[in-house]
């Protein structure tokens, strides 16, 4: 595709004039945007790109390890890791409110990032993988009352960190940053991984959040997903994941009661993302992700499906 390989090549070229022998940072989320710009940054200036990858241990089962080595190893990113997982459980200890956990998590995100990137003081851009929509997003005229819920990771700097912008990918719609992804060499499964919300599985975790809850939702989480991809089904929905409710209810496993917690398997699909209908999976395909999640993942004993619409219902429960 020339049209591709013509804006990879202008992209690269304009990246290397704008940043000349600067350094550059660039928060890693392990998302497909963050990951795409990273590539091509890198692409552009080697190792004059520093990422940082900040594991909020509100993350997907392994996710850290992954990134480490799909980008670390396999791409040769520069990436330094923060683990800051017990920082977000302690601030998060008890706290139950949706806007609150948002708000919290979003702060703290921040407050990591700032920290880390002290260490590079003297770089002089901050990269990021804004797309084409978060730019119209963000420039929409809205009330407070449209706030419906409060996204942390658009918005841009923190007042203090006066760094200059680089967004290679600000023209571009989800889709050709995929086959940019894709023209770069980033494997499939990768570039058309399903969104992933800035405050992650605290926003999964109805009410307070907790380790051991975190443990629980990412081995379910992990089963349905895995089950997905084995049974082709992943790409045919736009966003799949476990949702733990706080809630106990009576089961039997063996001769023993149990009281454990419920999962709740969540699927839509979309194409906007402001309207949605839940994915139409086979119940056979449910049967084996209900079996396996009760048998495997200990903590719950208990899985539903959401059969919910948005509008009036929303993609995430929180
Ligand atoms: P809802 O639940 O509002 O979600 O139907 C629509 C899409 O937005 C994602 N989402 C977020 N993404 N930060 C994000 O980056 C957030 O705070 C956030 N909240 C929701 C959600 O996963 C879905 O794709």
């Amino acid at each position: 595709n020339w049209k591709l390989t013509n804006y990879i090549d202008t992209a690269i070229a304009h990246i290397k004039e704008t940043v000349g022998d600067q350094k550059v940072i660039l928060g890693l989320s392990g998302g497909v945007d963050s990951s795409v710009a990273a590539v091509l940054i890198h692409r552009a200036i080697g190792d004059q790109l520093q990422c940082i990858f900040v594991d909020t241990g509100l993350l997907r089962k392994d996710e850290g390890r992954k990134v480490m080595e799909n980008y670390g190893e396999h791409f040769n990113l520069k990436i330094d890791m923060v683990d800051a997982a017990d920082r977000f459980l302690a601030k998060l200890e008890g706290i139950s409110d949706p806007e609150e956990k948002r708000k919290i998590i979003g702060n703290e995100f921040v407050a990591v990032f700032d920290e880390e990137s002290h260490k590079f003081e003297g770089a002089k851009f901050l990269a990021q993988g804004t797309i084409y929509p978060d730019v119209i997003e963000s420039q929409s005229v809205k009330g407070p009352s449209a706030v419906i819920k409060s996204h942390h990771n658009v918005g841009g700097l923190p007042e203090h960190m006066k760094m200059e912008l680089l967004e290679p990918l600000r023209e571009l719609f989800k889709d050709e940053v995929r086959k940019v992804g894709e023209e770069l060499g980033i494997p499939h499964h990768l570039v058309h991984r399903h969104p992933f919300p800035g405050p992650g599985l605290g926003i999964r975790i109805l009410g307070a959040v907790d380790a051991e809850k975190v443990r629980i939702l990412q081995e379910a989480d992990d089963i349905f997903i895995e089950e997905l991809y084995k049974n082709k089904l992943y790409d045919t929905v736009s966003q799949a994941f476990v949702v733990l409710l706080p809630v106990k209810s009576v089961g039997v496993m063996g001769d023993e009661r149990t009281y454990e917690f419920t999962a709740v398997v969540r699927s839509a699909n979309t194409t906007d993302f402001m309207t949605a209908t839940w994915s139409r999976l086979p119940y056979e395909f449910l049967d084996t992700v209900s079996n396996r999640i009760i048998n495997e993942v200990r903590g719950i004993n208990r899985v539903t499906y959401d059969i919910s619409s948005k509008p009036p219902a929303t993609i995430e429960w929180e």
